[in-house]
């Protein structure tokens, strides 16, 4: 059991190095917009869709698992955020379950890396800045075989609140990186922005730190 690294970078999830990466998904587990979108026709829709068919929906809170098909990740965790209706009905305690079940669920499979997408956020109408605090402070107390956690913000306040949430909580592993540049990034591989990080400044962080 080990205290993940965690770290934040805003780009687009479906283009990440990493084993698990999570959907933020619907109760029938079909296709959507958004983020869910996105992993849908990145990773095929046809065999995304028959796997996710398969499964017989999934309930807010909890986490069910598909192959990752053409995307980098080798799996995708779909996990059901709240629609945020007020902040009165349980919302934040199902967004945490949310991250706390992707986790459990991705370490039963062996992952060691994991990216989140900001569950709730979008469509569903969860306030970005709770939700960011839920999701650091839950995965914070993680603790399984996963060593590397990445929250990917899709806009540049939501990595804003990360980085300050992550520094917050003291993470020793590894900083937070910004939107890397086109130099910065090669397709399936994610670089921190040289410029901001060095690996002999942060012997944890090299190069291929994220890489699995
Ligand atoms: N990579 C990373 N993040 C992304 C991407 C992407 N390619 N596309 C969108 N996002 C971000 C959004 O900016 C938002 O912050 O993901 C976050 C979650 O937004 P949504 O995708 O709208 O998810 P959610 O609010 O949980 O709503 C789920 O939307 O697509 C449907 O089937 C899904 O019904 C479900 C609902």
């Amino acid at each position: 059991m080990t205290r993940p690294i965690l770290t934040a970078l805003q780009t687009d999830i479906t283009t990440l190095d990493v084993e698990v990466v999570v959907n933020a998904a619907n109760r029938a587990l079909t296709m959507g917009g958004g983020v869910c979108g996105a992993i849908f026709e990145a990773a095929g829709v046809s065999e995304l869709s028959a796997a996710c068919a398969a499964l017989g929906g999934c309930n807010p809170g909890d986490a069910k698992i598909t192959s990752g098909f053409r995307l980098p990740a080798r799996w995708v965790v779909h996990t059901v955020g709240p629609v945020w209706r007020g902040g009165h009905l349980g919302e934040s305690g199902v967004l945490a379950s949310c991250y706390r079940r992707s986790v459990e669920v991705a370490n039963g499979l062996g992952a060691r890396s994991i990216a989140f997408p900001a569950i709730s956020t979008g469509i569903f109408g969860f306030p970005r800045e709770s939700a960011a605090q839920i999701a650091v402070t839950t995965l914070s107390a993680s603790r399984s075989g996963i060593e590397r956690i990445v929250l990917v913000a899709f806009d540049p306040e939501t990595l804003r609140q990360y980085e300050a949430l992550v520094a917050g909580e003291g993470w020793t592993g590894g900083p937070s990186v910004r939107p890397p540049s086109s130099g910065d990034r090669r397709k399936g591989r994610l670089l921190p922005a040289s410029a901001v990080v060095r690996p002999s400044t942060h012997p944890q962080w090299g190069r291929a730190a994220l890489n699995r």
